[in-house]
């Protein structure tokens, strides 16, 4: 991963949830995951648009993994005697309502940032709930996110290789989804229950995040410096352009799927020389 684990992850110190006396805001951030989980019924979208069979074999697996956590998550919520609800608005919107339009926003914006930004979290609740099952499950949904989030990243770079034009375009969507998580930050910090021991750190986990957001999007090449560091005139130009490049991005990108391309993909050549 461009961010190994003892990177991202945030030292909570000896802070911790205990899941008796934590049951409601738990049961919510678990709430918020079960959806997450269960978006990832997506990767049936992308299956059918995969760009060579090994992509699309990864995504098999991956559709089969999100499921499994799907149970774990309803296990969790079992444990915490929480029953399922819903998810937030905000969560909703970010996880379903910016799909990407091709392959490579896909595996950038929902693979390599998205999925890190969900290892963040699951690196910190693991860290935190008091729970040796709990934990136990979380740490095997981790192992998962991890090749998931490697993935995207790979794909991420072989698809700015072959288009490099691209890139404005995919800088400008991380862009956008910092900013948001910026605007974010008070409005959630305000409804955090008072006087915890993890939550007290939560200001300073949030800015961990977000900086690691940055880090991500400089590995991936996306840009040179952290986005705080681009000019707001920068930035401007870069949003007000999104819409345009990204309607040119999908026009021209290729669609043909495997069913058109599988002669000439790795897996038939490879052994076709063999
Ligand atoms: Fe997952
Ligand atoms: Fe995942």
């Amino acid at each position: 991963m461009l961010i190994p684990r003892n990177e991202l992850q945030f030292d909570f110190d000896a802070a911790r949830f205990r899941p008796a006396a934590d049951r409601d805001f738990l049961g919510w951030v678990f709430d918020q995951f079960l959806y997450g989980e269960v978006t990832g019924i997506q990767c049936g979208h992308w299956l059918y648009r995969a760009p060579t069979l090994r992509a699309a074999a990864f995504l098999a697996r991956q559709a089969a993994e999100e499921l499994s956590h799907v149970k774990r998550v309803i296990r969790i919520l079992e444990i915490l005697e929480h029953p399922p609800g819903r998810a937030h608005g905000a969560v909703k919107f970010l996880s379903t309502g910016m799909m990407g339009g091709t392959w490579g926003e896909h595996v950038c914006m929902e693979m390599a940032l998205g999925e890190g930004l969900v290892l963040t979290i699951f690196y910190a609740l693991a860290a935190t709930i008091e729970n040796d099952e709990i934990r136990k499950i979380i740490e095997s949904a981790i192992l998962d996110e991890e090749k998931h989030v490697e993935f995207g990243e790979r794909e991420t770079r072989d698809w700015l290789q072959t288009f490099p034009g691209d890139r404005k375009t995919l800088l400008a969507g991380a862009l956008v989804q910092w900013l948001a998580m910026g605007w974010l930050r008070n409005f959630a910090l305000k409804r955090l229950p008072k006087n915890h021991s993890v939550l007290e750190k939560f200001p300073a986990f949030y800015d961990h995040t977000l900086a690691k957001f940055e880090l991500r999007v400089q590995r991936l090449g996306l840009s040179d410096r952290p986005l705080r560091e681009i000019s707001w005139a920068a930035r401007f130009g870069l949003i007000f352009a999104l819409p345009f490049r990204q309607f040119a991005m999908r026009l021209r990108r290729p669609k043909r799927l495997l069913t058109a391309t599988y002669l000439s993909d790795d897996w038939v050549v490879k052994s076709n020389s063999d």
